[in-house]
């Protein structure tokens, strides 16, 4: 309120999809991966990207280091503990960096400090201190996180915020980490902590809110009426257990009502669809089909009453214009007339610019497909993309050949699967199993010899229509961690084969780039 909507009536938006998204179980991306994800959050105007959590493992590390080095425009930031190894870690992946954030936690919960941290509270707040002068001696923007603060005694938050401030801090981020907050008491402790704090006008106070109540953008929202001008949550709202406040929420419910709540945010508001289809394809979490601004039917009007007010007046049943938040249903269709011109231009205003070279390969790709879909919508494309990018993330890694099987209900299902190898070879194997699918996962396991455990399968239809590109989402789990794949085909056992391939790669992928990282983080 007073001191921080004084100074700017801009929230800053804070993504941290690479790093609480990140957190989502059965999420785990590959270096490149994140990296697209940023470049694509950078073209959706984000203000901060939480890269990752540098000092938790050489792949975070990497991705954060690589990020802050080539996505230029947001500032990047990397989580620690208020411990020096994080630190330090989080210090060197930022290098001759610039724009870069180190962004500090700590517990402040007595729950926490009891049972998590099992130490004194002075113990906790000298640690808290030092740790923001020590990322202070890398970086001038140095965030601070209370954990737990919504569960937190308010003097001892309030002490605690008015001593890293002092240290240092430019940011104080007030967290609602178990989602266990509700609109009017996360509003008050935002008030409480601008009337509290001495020296508050000194951070920005930014907000951290889970969704375990449902609550996380609404808490948001909250804090922002009460003065908060940071909000930080993710993309799709993903995040550890319930997510994170879904960010496209929090920016078109500003947007939106303008009236009310009086900000604006720097977004790019159109690229809100480009940025959710790709979270959702590369970390293989659909998004479920009544999602507020992002889902599938968010901007469909079913009953007849709905659909006939609306052809008479659109604002009678739509408060948002489904275009300015990047929404494009099916409404371009390419076909197999189309030529390579054409692609490229209706590619490029889904957001992806080809090189000629790439052009050419998914140029044969969509050929293929419009050989036996009448038409390619835009969702075609995506998913068409999705596996280009797949194909190339996962070059010199295992590639499905040939698949052929044979099923039905009066045989036992049989699949012959060619393989092309990291070494080169191409093999193949036969296997016979429950079903197609299942035929094909035993085949494949046969040739790449690693014991995992398929956790996860489903099915969903790119478009409407019989001739729909199936696209196939699997998780599968290898000593306690998972990792997603996605594969697409008009053949959905061809899709699956894919997407079990492309989960294998992930898993490897995603081991041997926190295997060979030498930089010393821990
Ligand atoms: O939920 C939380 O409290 C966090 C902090 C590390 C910011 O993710
Ligand atoms: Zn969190």
């Amino acid at each position: 309120m007073a001191q921080q909507s004084s100074t700017e009536d801009r929230v800053i938006i804070f993504d941290t999809t690479l790093r609480d998204g990140e957190q989502s179980a059965g999420a785990g991306l590959t270096v490149e991966e994140k990296l697209r994800i940023a470049h694509q959050l950078n073209k959706l105007g984000v203000d901060v990207i939480e890269a990752g959590f540098a000092g938790s493992s050489p792949g975070d590390f990497e991705a954060v280091r690589r990020i802050a080095n080539e996505v230029k425009g947001p500032v990047i930031t990397s989580l620690a503990r208020a411990v020096d190894a994080d630190i330090d870690a989080a210090g060197r992946a930022f290098e001759g960096v610039e724009n870069a954030r180190i962004h500090v936690f700590i517990s402040a919960s007595d729950i926490h400090l009891m049972h998590q941290m099992r130490k004194d509270r002075e113990t906790i707040m000298d640690m808290a201190v030092h740790g923001v002068e020590r990322a202070k001696s890398y970086v001038d923007d140095v965030e601070f996180s209370a954990m737990d603060a919504s569960r937190t005694e308010p003097e001892y938050l309030y002490t605690m915020l008015e001593a890293v401030i002092r240290a240092g801090a430019t940011t104080v981020n007030i967290t609602d980490t178990v989602g266990y907050s509700t609109p009017d008491e996360f509003g008050a402790l935002i008030r409480g902590v601008i009337e509290n704090v001495p020296n508050i006008e000194q951070a920005v106070i930014s907000v951290h809110c889970h969704n375990d109540l449902g609550m996380a953008s609404a808490n948001s929202l909250a804090a922002i009426e009460n003065g908060a001008r940071q909000v930080e949550g993710c993309i799709n709202g993903l995040g550890e257990r319930a997510g994170n406040a879904a960010l496209e929420e929090v920016i078109m419910a500003v947007e939106t009502r303008p009236d009310h709540y009086g900000v604006t945010t720097g977004i790019n508001l159109r690229e809100i669809g480009n940025s959710s289809r790709m979270v959702s394809s590369i970390f293989g979490f659909p998004i479920q089909a009544n999602k507020a601004i992002v889902g599938q039917n968010a901007f469909r009007h079913s009953s007849g009453i709905h659909q006939d007010a609306f052809l008479k007046e659109r604002t009678t049943f739509e408060i948002m214009e489904p275009e300015s938040v990047g929404w494009r249903g099916q409404a371009l269709v390419l076909g197999k007339l189309s030529g390579r011109a054409g692609l490229r231009a209706r590619l490029h205003e889904l957001g992806y610019d080809l090189t000629d070279e790439e052009l050419t390969d998914v140029f044969v790709t969509f050929k293929d497909l419009a050989d036996t879909k009448r038409e390619i919508t835009d969702m075609d494309l995506e998913a068409l993309m999705s596996e280009q990018h797949r194909m190339v993330d996962t070059d010199r890694m295992y590639k499905v050949g040939t698949i052929h099987v044979v099923c039905g209900n009066d045989t036992s299902p049989e699949a012959r699967v060619t393989l092309e190898c990291p070494d080169g070879e191409s093999r193949t194997v036969e296997a016979r199993g429950t079903g197609p699918v299942d035929a094909v996962c035993k085949a494949i396991d046969e040739v790449v010899g690693l014991d995992i455990e398929l956790t996860e399968f489903a099915v969903t239809a790119v478009t409407e229509g019989i001739d729909s590109l199936g696209e196939v989402t699997i998780r599968v789990a290898k000593n306690g961690s998972v990792y997603s794949g996605r594969g697409s085909d008009s053949d959905i056992v061809v899709a699956s084969a894919k997407a079990y391939v492309n989960a294998i790669n992930r898993l490897l992928a995603i081991g041997a780039q926190d295997r060979s990282a030498n930089t010393g983080a821990v």
